[in-house]
């Protein structure tokens, strides 16, 4: 029976393990993690994360051929396939602090790897690496432990969370880069087998080390760039009286172009696009190419005029001040569908609307209150460093409520925002929230989600991301 690790039980590493292990009874998957409560969650009833379709999984192998452990090394000393799903984090401090990927955690899991195999091995990177790290672990790998075969494989992983195990079951692509050497093509082989239990041939594609590497941050900032793309104009439609819907669907229709991925929205969010794009402008510093960093890093900047625009509308709109007005966040998820935070664009709104002294009382159905606390008073890029956790500001939450339930939560509000795309704000009954609201009553939808003629009939005051204005926000705005 081949036996495979995985080291890192997190987004990536859990459902990732958890379909292998599904589709392919045959082979024995220990996922591990340093991270004890992490651990005890996966073999409970209570997940550690909220994605669709996900417990049934887990539950399906769960003590049969899928398998959560603390035991790092016993389990990697004894796997034919070591994947690494460790977090690759944003530096904060040092050389490239704010771009450059901090590969401690992975540099951490090499070493322990070299110190406890006791057989060969194939090591498959998971984690969204920078270009060339292959190339750094297996100097850790073969300087550190003579006499075994270490194969290193690059394997990204392209799932996105809340369709993480519809992406698992029928990827677009899967991607394996290894060296080509008859050892390295071997390795991609072994690899290629497990995938091919259940992935076509025609869909495993197989390239170089660096190709698969660098296609990884590549996808994710060509994503990006559409969503700034599109982010862009609806800016420019807000002041020309363009819908950004109407211009996203007669852009879409090119095939060269196609429809996915043009939502117009508050910006993005998630634990992957900001970082990886700024490690893809790093690597371009590094390489001497400024004028390409300097492409990319304006996605990042984008997201960020976005994110910051909408908060000025939000207070402009409200007589240029927001101070001592309750506002309802109606979701702190980074999207619908996952319970994840990291790097929401929700944290950059509350932070904005707190600035100008706003109360906010916050709902979102999967991200409790601990979670949202331990996110407004952190650090730019903390999120991901557990050891650095920032102590919580005692100031910033006297304005901030949790509740749970989005009625409570814009009872007496001056101003409701949406800022995740959950599917029960679709069907929240509008009257009964405008008849207990502050007025003038306003609604600033961050994802278009709502309909925006329904509610000016109800008598609210509308603001939808690249729609035509409200003349009364039109009126009342400041140039932003
Ligand atoms: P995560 O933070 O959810 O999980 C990482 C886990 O690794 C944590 O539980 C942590 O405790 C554990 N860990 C860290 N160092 C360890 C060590 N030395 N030994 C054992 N365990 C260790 O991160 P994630 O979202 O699963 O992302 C993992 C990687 O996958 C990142 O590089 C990320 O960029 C990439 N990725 C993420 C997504 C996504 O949607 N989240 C998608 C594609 C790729
Ligand atoms: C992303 C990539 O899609 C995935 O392939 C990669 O493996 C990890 O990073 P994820 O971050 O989980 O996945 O979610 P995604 O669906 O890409 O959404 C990212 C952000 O963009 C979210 O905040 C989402 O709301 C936003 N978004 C997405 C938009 O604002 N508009 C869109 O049209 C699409």
């Amino acid at each position: 029976m081949v036996k495979i690790c995985c080291i890192g039980a997190g987004y990536v590493g859990g459902p990732t393990m958890a379909m292998i292990a599904l589709k392919c009874p045959n082979i024995q998957v220990v996922v591990v993690d340093i991270s004890k409560p992490r651990i005890a969650a996966w073999n409970s009833d209570e997940l550690p994360i909220y994605e669709p379709g996900l417990d049934a999984v887990v539950k399906a192998c769960r003590g049969k051929n899928l398998f959560f452990s603390t035991d790092v090394e016993k389990h990697v000393a004894e796997a034919d396939i070591v994947f690494v799903s460790v977090n690759t984090p944003t530096k904060t401090r040092g050389l490239g602090a704010g771009k450059a990927a901090d590969l401690t955690y992975w540099e951490s899991a090499a070493r322990m790897i070299a110190d406890v195999s006791k057989s060969d091995k194939i090591v498959v990177e998971k984690s969204t690496v920078p270009v060339k790290t292959a190339e750094a672990i297996e100097k850790i790998l073969t300087h550190n432990k003579k006499g075994i075969n270490f194969q290193i494989l690059s394997n990204p992983e392209f799932l996105a969370e809340g369709t993480a195990i519809e992406d698992l079951a029928k990827p677009d692509r899967v991607l394996i880069g290894g060296r080509e050497t008859p050892g390295g093509q071997k390795a991609v082989e072994a690899l290629k087998a497990v995938y091919a239990h259940w992935v076509p041939e025609d869909r495993i594609l197989t390239t170089n080390l660096w190709s698969a590497e660098l296609s990884k941050l590549a996808a994710n900032a060509f994503l990006a760039q559409r969503i700034s793309s599109i982010n862009a104009m609806s800016a420019l439609c807000e002041s020309t009286g363009a819908d950004v819907s109407e211009v996203a669907y007669a852009v879409g229709k090119d095939s060269r172009i196609g429809p996915k991925f043009l939502n117009a929205s508050v910006g993005f969010g998630g634990s992957c696009f900001q970082k990886d794009i700024l490690n893809l402008v790093y690597i371009c510093e590094c390489n001497g190419l400024p004028e390409v960093a300097h492409y990319w890093k304006q996605v990042v900047q984008i997201n960020d005029y976005q994110k910051t625009r909408f908060v000025k509308r939000v207070v402009s709109s409200m007589f240029n001040t927001v101070s001592g007005k309750k506002i309802a966040i109606l979701g702190f998820a980074f999207k619908k569908d996952t319970g994840d935070t990291r790097e929401t664009p929700a944290i950059d709104v509350c932070h904005g609307l707190l600035g100008d002294k706003a109360h906010l009382s916050i709902y979102d159905p999967q991200v409790t209150e601990d979670q949202i606390k331990r996110d407004l008073s952190m650090n730019k890029f903390d999120w991901d460093h557990p050891l650095h956790l920032q102590p919580q500001s005692p100031t910033a939450f006297k304005q901030v409520s949790v509740v749970w339930d989005a009625y409570e939560a814009t009872k007496d509000a001056h101003g409701v925002c949406i800022i995740t795309e959950w599917e029960e704000f679709k069907k929240l009954d509008y009257q009964r929230i405008y008849d207990n609201m502050q007025k003038p009553a306003f609604i600033f939808d961050g994802r278009n989600v709502l309909n925006v003629e329904a509610l000016r009939k109800i008598g609210f005051i509308v603001y939808s991301i690249g729609k035509p204005l409200d003349p009364w926000v039109k009126d009342l705005q400041v140039s932003i």
